[in-house]
């Protein structure tokens, strides 16, 4: 089936506030705030307001304007100084997705680009570096939707995780880019959703983000993963990544790995779709990934009702990583990458940074509003779950 659902516009750039979907309040109400601090920003990082590796790192980069915007009146060293210890907070928010610490160094080193002029300019600058990496992060998406549609072709049966769709990109999704093109070109893929829990990004986002293009979903807990991947006639796992090492080694939402394991034991194939901003070439594999841990209530008081012993102790990271050996394929923008990766992600790496801002200048960035009248929206801090 086809459809003229246009992709959501997870984060954008007003020119005085970052905007944003408030996804905790998704599959419920579809609410956009408008951000006009650095530490709400931060805060919605933190809390998933804003979540997926590439859409942190285009709101880091949206939030880095921001400071560059509000102090642009200020004398360089100040601004710079502002702007900078902007890019240190927003880098803190979450450790594992690697694009958060590469958008922040991206805008960090058109700072250092211009040492000299004025603050007005090197606002500017900084405001349209930020929106080049969103068009850029859209562009990617494009592109890992065509080569992954090549991979999944007649393979109509697909098991995902988390949510790696338009909500956690720019625009376009990753490892959900090459099943929105399946459906509009009539292979009607069938897609199993994990919930995701503690926070539900399966159950809440991808269901809702599937359904709204129309496409055959199936929603399973996470505790049916292994017998889904071996009852139910599933072609392919494909997932997004959070950071992807060296050798190939992919952080991903809590679960991949188990998912991994059970798809080899099923004989199922495990592709992971990302772009190349989430390839760190700085570690050689898993081992160095910081893995965050998130605080207990996630798991002790789901939806703020108390589920646990009062006291009990949690172990809750938020992802975990999947080893280079249990993953058939990776796709990126600039292609499928077979194993051994290496060679490939190092590539993929360096074509991108070889294409530098053409990329930006390659992108349309229309993406259209939500066909159905369009998100509501709130300012300021509001909006927590
Ligand atoms: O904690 P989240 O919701 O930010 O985790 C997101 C994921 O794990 C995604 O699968 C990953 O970022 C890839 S998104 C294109």
């Amino acid at each position: 089936m086809t459809t003229s659902i246009q992709p959501v516009e997870p984060v954008a750039w007003t020119g005085s506030a970052v905007r944003i979907i408030d996804q905790r309040r998704l599959p419920g109400e579809l609410i956009e705030r408008d951000l006009t601090s650095v530490e709400e920003v931060v805060e919605a990082i933190r809390t998933l307001a804003v979540r997926g590796a590439p859409a942190i790192g285009v709101a880091a980069a949206f939030g880095m304007a921001l400071a560059a915007v509000t102090n642009r009146d200020r004398r360089r060293p100040e601004f710079d100084a502002a702007v900078r210890a902007a890019g240190a907070a927003l880098e803190a928010s979450r450790p594992t997705a690697v694009n958060l610490a590469w958008a922040v160094r991206r805008m960090t080193a058109v700072l250092d680009a211009q040492p000299g002029g004025g603050s007005v300019r090197a606002a500017a600058l900084l405001a349209a570096e930020a929106q080049a990496i969103l068009d850029e992060d859209r562009a990617m998406c494009r592109r890992i939707g065509e080569n992954g549609f090549a991979l999944i072709a007649g393979k109509p049966r697909i098991l995902t995780h988390c949510n790696a769709g338009s909500l956690a990109t720019g625009g376009g999704g990753t490892a959900l880019a090459p099943v929105f093109l399946a459906n509009e070109r009539g292979a009607a893929p069938t897609v199993f959703v994990g919930e995701t829990r503690p926070l539900w990004q399966g159950a809440r986002l991808t269901t809702w983000e599937l359904r709204r293009a129309g496409i055959e979903t199936v929603l399973f807990p996470d505790t049916a993963a292994a017998w889904t991947l071996r009852t139910q006639a599933i072609d392919c796992v494909l997932i997004g990544a959070d950071r992807i090492c060296r050798n190939g080694d992919a952080a991903n939402k809590i679960g991949s790995y188990g998912l991994s394991l059970a798809a080899r034991a099923a004989g199922v194939p495990f592709y992971v779709a990302a772009p190349s901003s989430t390839i760190d070439l700085s570690l050689a594999c898993g081992a160095g990934i910081p893995i965050e841990e998130r605080d207990a209530e996630e798991v002790t008081r789901p939806f703020g009702t108390s589920i646990a012993a009062e006291g009990v102790r949690v172990f809750n990271p938020a992802f975990d990583v999947v080893p280079h050996e249990l993953i058939a394929a990776i796709v990126t923008e600039a292609g499928i990458i077979a194993p051994p990766f290496e060679a490939g992600l190092e590539a993929a790496v360096r074509a991108r940074e070889a294409r530098g801002r053409d990329a930006a200048a390659g992108a349309d960035g229309a993406h259209a509003r939500d066909a159905g009248g369009g998100p509501a929206r709130e300012s300021g801090g509001g909006g927590a779950r």
